[in-house]
């Protein structure tokens, strides 16, 4: 599935971005708890280069329990990379975070070297939320000061901890079809950007795999046990519809409507506590991704070599 965003403010936005980490020491990265490899920007580290990081797990409470500690594990492994989770409840967030940053850059502190942060994510992943908890309207808005861009707000959080606040911003082309699949269904992707009944599809088939149980929980079913896992998405869809009373004449179900339920179930986490991906899936889906780019650029490549014109005046052939 392709998914088509018209990426707004993304070339100001990664300026504005590539110009500030100069003079950056860390990086805070909030994700979305529930796809926290698909939730990751990789033009951000293409942009940030080698500054330590802290990934913010946010939105913890809507995400599976038993996975956030496998991404934490995941990304406390990498070099120069620390892991948190986090959620709105959490009335003290700052605290974790000044220490966080600390612990990554632990040369930096008082008034003469305040600590220098970018904090940084995709479309709703809680970032504004965050900020505004920890900020406590403490915040410089765009040209309330010199060196601040438009793009760019400036906190101070603590008298030697500044942040800088960037725009959320999503990357031009998604290397693996299920994180956009996931991206989508989680919020981050504007509605017209994709074809909501395609992504409820592949959300169901996930959660058919993964969570069946919250599926028969919540849409009350009344299958065998077992059932759930073994339909087709679309015959999953249909059944919820049905269920959900989204019905068109004829005795044919809204899909379009039933898609939009789900979606919603989803993403307000009436449906439970999900977590679309593990590490090891999301290495593999980036993995086959990555080879598949790959694939496409030799095919271009060698294209391009069968459409070339022989040049004139070139050496005779043997
Ligand atoms: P963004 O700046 O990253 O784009 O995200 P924002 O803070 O606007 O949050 C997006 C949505 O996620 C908001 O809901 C917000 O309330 C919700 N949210 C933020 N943090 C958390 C969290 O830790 N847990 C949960 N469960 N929800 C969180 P909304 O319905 O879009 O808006 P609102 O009417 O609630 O403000």
């Amino acid at each position: 599935m392709a998914i088509q965003w018209f990426p707004g403010h993304m070339h100001l936005t990664r300026k504005a971005i590539g110009e500030r980490v100069k003079d950056i020491d860390v990086v805070i990265e909030v994700l979305d708890a529930r796809l926290p490899g698909s939730s990751a920007n990789p033009l951000l580290s293409e942009l940030t280069g080698h500054k330590p990081t802290l990934k913010v797990l946010n939105k913890q409470d809507m995400a599976d329990p038993e996975r956030t500690p496998l991404w934490l594990d995941w990304y406390n492994a990498q070099p120069g990379v620390r892991a948190l989770q986090l959620d709105a409840s959490d009335t003290a967030p700052t605290r974790k975070l000044i220490d966080g940053c600390h612990q990554l850059s632990p040369n930096r502190g008082g008034m003469a070297k305040p600590m220098r942060v970018l904090i940084c994510g995709v479309p709703n992943v809680g970032k504004s939320t965050l900020i505004n908890t920890m900020s406590n309207k403490r915040q410089a808005k765009t040209g309330d000061e010199a060196g601040i861009t438009k793009l760019e707000q400036r906190i101070t959080l603590a008298d030697d901890f500044y942040l800088w606040d960037t725009p959320g911003m999503l990357w031009p082309r998604i290397t693996a079809p299920e994180s956009g699949y996931n991206l989508a269904a989680s919020g981050a992707v504007g509605r017209n950007a994709y074809d909501e009944e395609l992504v409820a599809l592949e959300l169901l088939r996930r959660l058919q795999r993964q969570y069946a149980p919250l599926l028969e929980a919540r849409y009350k079913l009344a299958l065998p046990e077992g059932a759930v896992a073994q339909m087709h998405d679309e015959e999953l869809l249909e059944a919820i519809g049905r269920k959900r009373g989204a019905m068109l004449g004829g005795g044919r179900v809204n899909l379009q409507k039933t898609a939009e339920i789900v979606l919603t179930d989803f993403r307000t986490a009436i449906l439970g506590r999900i977590t679309l991906e593990t590490p090891t899936e999301f290495e593999a889906w980036r993995e086959a991704g990555l080879l598949e780019d790959a694939e496409r650029a030799i095919r271009k490549e060698a294209r391009k070599v069968k459409t070339k014109k022989p040049q004139r005046g070139g050496a005779p052939e043997a």
